[in-house]
């Protein structure tokens, strides 16, 4: 993604001479889904989107024929089949230990995707902030502006992707109405700890905004990580909006569904936006869904031991073939410094190793407001069997001794 103009001051001069939406001129194509597309063009292999190229788990899908199979094919409920809502709600509460109303408090949407979209149109007024850490997940930015919010930036600071408390309280102001959280972090896979979703809090407290927390990498967690939802610390219960989905947890991120957790008044608001952008999420899918979230502990406990393999594996890829690289602590992608290779920025390295090398990667420059703050990261995604991984490795090693000038 990259936003075209200040969203705090979208040009007048736009404004005027656009036959088109003065929103849509604001932010391009998404940079991720069109190295995917290079990958198919170069035949490179694809490590830029995040999706998964090993099977979903068989009960899941027989549970989605199975579905289709017995006629539910109709509209589900608007907000969601009540057996997947009852599903999150228990998940949650196993998992995060808090209990949640299946009949005010949870909507059923098209992914975290169109959870977050949804949960912003339904909070935001004009002029307000919402505050995003950065460098953040592309949708984001044009998120804020299809939302009508001013985005307001904060850094993540390499080589932790720590933020400075002092700059986040400077970013809240009265105008605050939310902020954006995505825990694990993509793309640097920081995992929040207690202490700063208590920082957090506070702010969120203090000038009373909501937080909008995306937790759709919540069991990918690596050596010992934990993962807290906001909601669960004092004073967040009713202004904190928790986003999931089926995508990645259950390897089926072409199914579109997932679920935002929210107090009943907010539900409500994100309810009818949900209903009148996309009325419901595929009904069979639903159902499978229920089944999905009912899986046993186990299933878990080997998928995080699954993605720690795969993070190990790509790392001493990576840096095999003279990546520096941020070790995540959870989710699945590596950010890289490539500063070493002596290309010019992000975009030409990355063209490069498409084009050449037979590998895409997604350039750093999309998860930053300002490009430049993005120039020297490369992003991998993991969530690949082991022949993509070795046929990563033969192709990357012709990086080592290669004349990149
Ligand atoms: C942080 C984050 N949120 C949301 C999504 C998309 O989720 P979904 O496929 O459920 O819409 C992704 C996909 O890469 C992501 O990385």
């Amino acid at each position: 993604m990259a936003l075209r103009t200040n969203p705090a001051k979208p040009g007048l001069a736009a404004a005027v001479s656009s036959r088109l939406s003065i929103k849509a001129e604001q932010f391009t194509e998404s940079v991720i889904r069109e190295m995917t597309r290079l990958a198919l063009q170069y035949n490179a292999i694809n490590l830029s989107q995040g999706f998964p190229d090993f099977p979903a788990p068989d009960e899941v899908k027989r549970a989605a024929q199975e579905a289709i199979a017995a006629d539910i094919n109709q509209y589900a409920i608007t907000w969601g089949a009540k057996g997947l809502r009852d599903a999150i709600v228990e998940k949650f509460l196993r998992v995060q230990g808090l209990a949640f109303d299946s009949e005010r408090e949870i909507t059923v949407v098209c992914g975290a995707t169109e959870g977050m979209i949804s949960s912003m149109m339904a909070i935001v007024n004009p002029g307000d902030e919402v505050i995003v850490f950065e460098p953040f997940y592309e949708n984001y930015g044009p998120d804020a502006i299809l939302s009508g919010a001013t985005p307001r930036f904060v850094k993540l600071h390499p080589p932790d992707w720590t933020f400075d408390p002092d700059e986040l309280a400077a970013a809240f102001s009265p105008a605050t109405k939310a902020i954006i959280l995505n825990t694990p972090n993509n793309p640097t896979g920081k995992v929040f700890t207690r202490a700063e979703l208590e920082v957090i809090r506070d702010l969120c407290v203090k000038w009373d905004a909501f937080s909008i927390s995306d937790e759709i990498y919540e069991h990918m967690l690596y050596d010992g990580g934990e993962h807290i939802s906001i909601v669960t610390l004092d004073g967040m219960r009713d202004r904190a909006i928790t986003i999931s989905a089926l995508s990645k947890t259950y390897s089926v991120t072409g199914w579109r569904v997932g679920w935002v957790i929210a107090a009943p008044e907010i539900t409500a608001a994100i309810r009818k936006v949900h209903d009148f952008l996309t009325v419901g999420a595929a009904a069979p899918l639903q159902a499978a869904g229920a089944v999905a979230l009912r899986m046993p502990q186990s299933y878990y406990e080997t998928l995080a031991r699954d993605y720690a393999a795969r993070r190990d594996r790509m790392l001493g890829i990576l840096e095999g073939s003279g990546f520096r690289c941020f070790k995540p602590k959870g989710a699945y992608y590596i950010m890289t410094d490539i500063s070493a290779f002596g290309f010019a920025d992000d975009m030409s390295f990355a063209k490069y190793l498409v084009k050449e090398i037979g590998i895409a990667a997604v350039p750093g420059s999309s998860f930053y407001r300002n490009p430049a703050d993005g120039r020297t990261h490369l992003r991998f995604a993991f969530c690949k069997k082991e022949t993509t991984f070795q046929a990563a490795a033969e192709r990357l090693a012709k990086l080592r001794g290669a004349d990149l000038k």
